[in-house]
């Protein structure tokens, strides 16, 4: 798909809506944000249908007797895209917080019991109308920011039911929302402590029967297996992966998070649309993502909130080819954060992200980790019609502003929704004549 810049011949592109004047970071093509100034946008149904000058743009409008929306000054990004959340959850860490705070490890707290144990029991606990209600609100708080495509885990359940629940409720939130979810299956988060003498066969019903009812009931878009110490071995995430493949499902890996198992190279030999925090990943491993296309998911607030001192190696996996993303992880333990943008920030001032590589981590890698490229990620004739619209001089903007939100209105497959009231209490709107 090429962004096309021909002079419309109004009678054969057919449009409906026309946004004019602004400009446009495509993500695509080989200018810088695939930058497009005082340009236009059109769009039939849920598609972006053409891509222009301004001028080209209001002849199309008008031969067309298309709706116009005048977007002047404003810049225009594809929607923005959460590739990793463990958005549905029951309670909160905040006491876990302090404790590390006062030296306690997050690894220690994990084998005491703590951690990802007191998220399952909480959602254990948690009605489904209290998990949908309590993930709703997080997932506003992203919507706001101009998130039109989000990835929602499960892995806090760790029983048959309950992770079908979680994902029942992502499920729910995308049907109620104009917001895409993908749902992923993390069934190797962590080993219940019903199983605890029984490690092998939880692996053996998470890769079987568990799979196999979820992915049948339609829940299921990809899995995923954190690979850690404190979590699952290679083999264990090996045969978890193996299974999925057989089923025809793509894979993410929580991988070198806190130390290097070769979870890089496993996420690569199984073809896994991402390996994700990645902190500590050899050059091997970077060379095996590269060459499986599989990519870095960075998960900047979450090594900002576990006070980690060792950053992903980006300039080796940018040497390697690998693609870079970044998302919030928003999860209760490790990144209870809902901003993307603040993502966006950390990338660039922990990771050393540059502003294009962090918009692009959020957009077309983003959609590339979640095997979506196809569909959204950039603004190109043929995609969907899911942008963000700004009130800011550069894109670099996104990522320089801690705890502003320029965004002044948000479009889902084509439908302009309400306008965020961004947390300056702004009140844009965008009217279509
Ligand atoms: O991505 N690392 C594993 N999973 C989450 C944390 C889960 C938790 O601590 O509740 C993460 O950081
Ligand atoms: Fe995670």
């Amino acid at each position: 798909m090429a962004v096309s810049y021909v002079v419309p011949n109004s009678s054969n592109i057919d449009v409906d809506q026309v946004w004019i004047g602004a400009h446009l970071a495509t993500m695509a093509g080989t200018a810088p944000y695939g930058r497009v100034d005082d340009a236009a946008l059109a769009i039939k149904g849920e598609r972006i249908a053409w891509i222009g000058s301004a001028a080209d743009g209001r002849r199309l409008a008008q031969a067309q007797g298309a709706a116009i929306g005048e977007a002047e000054g404003l810049w225009i990004t594809p929607g923005l895209i959460d590739c990793h959340t463990h958005l549905v959850y029951g309670g909160n860490r905040v006491e876990e917080f302090e404790r590390r705070l006062c030296g306690v490890s997050y690894e220690d707290i994990a084998r005491a019991g703590g951690g990802i144990q007191s998220t399952v029991r909480a959602t254990r606990s948690s009605s489904r109308e209290a998990l949908y209600e309590s993930a709703l609100a997080r997932l506003r708080c992203l919507m706001m920011e101009g998130v039109t495509t989000i990835e929602i885990k499960s892995g806090y359940g760790l029983e048959l039911g309950a992770e079908r629940r979680l994902l029942e409720v992502a499920r729910d939130l995308g049907k109620n929302l104009p917001i895409s979810v993908l749902k992923t299956f993390l069934g190797l988060h962590s080993l219940p402590r019903e199983f605890a003498d029984r490690r092998q066969l939880f692996v053996d019903e998470v890769s079987g029967p568990w799979l196999a009812a979820l992915s049948g009931a339609g829940l299921v878009d990809a899995v995923d297996s954190f690979c850690e110490g404190i979590a699952f071995s290679v083999p264990e995430t090996e045969q978890f992966l193996q299974a999925a493949k057989q089923q025809g499902l793509r894979a993410h890996v929580h991988a070198g998070q806190l130390s290097d198992m070769g979870a890089a190279q496993v996420a690569a030999k199984w073809g896994a649309l991402s390996a994700d925090h990645l902190e500590h990943v050899s050059a091997e491993g970077a060379r095996a993502m590269a060459a499986a296309g599989t990519v870095a998911v960075l998960l900047p607030t979450a090594y900002f909130t576990l006070r980690q001192t060792t950053p992903p190696p980006v300039a080796l996996l940018r040497e390697a080819g690998v693609a870079l993303a970044v998302a919030t992880d928003n999860n209760p333990g490790t990144s209870p954060c809902t901003s993307i943008l603040l993502a966006m920030s950390m990338a660039c001032t922990l990771f050393g992200l540059t502003p294009e590589e962090a918009l692009s981590g959020v957009t077309r890698q983003a959609a590339q980790a979640l095997g979506v490229l196809k569909d959204v990620g950039t603004l190109e004739v043929g995609k969907c019609a899911d942008l963000a619209f700004w009130r800011i001089e550069r894109p670099a903007d996104l990522c320089y502003g801690l705890g502003a939100n320029p965004c002044a209105a948000v479009m889902y497959r084509g439908k302009m929704r309400e306008p965020p009231q961004g947390r300056q209490g702004r009140d844009v709107a965008l009217a279509s004549a």
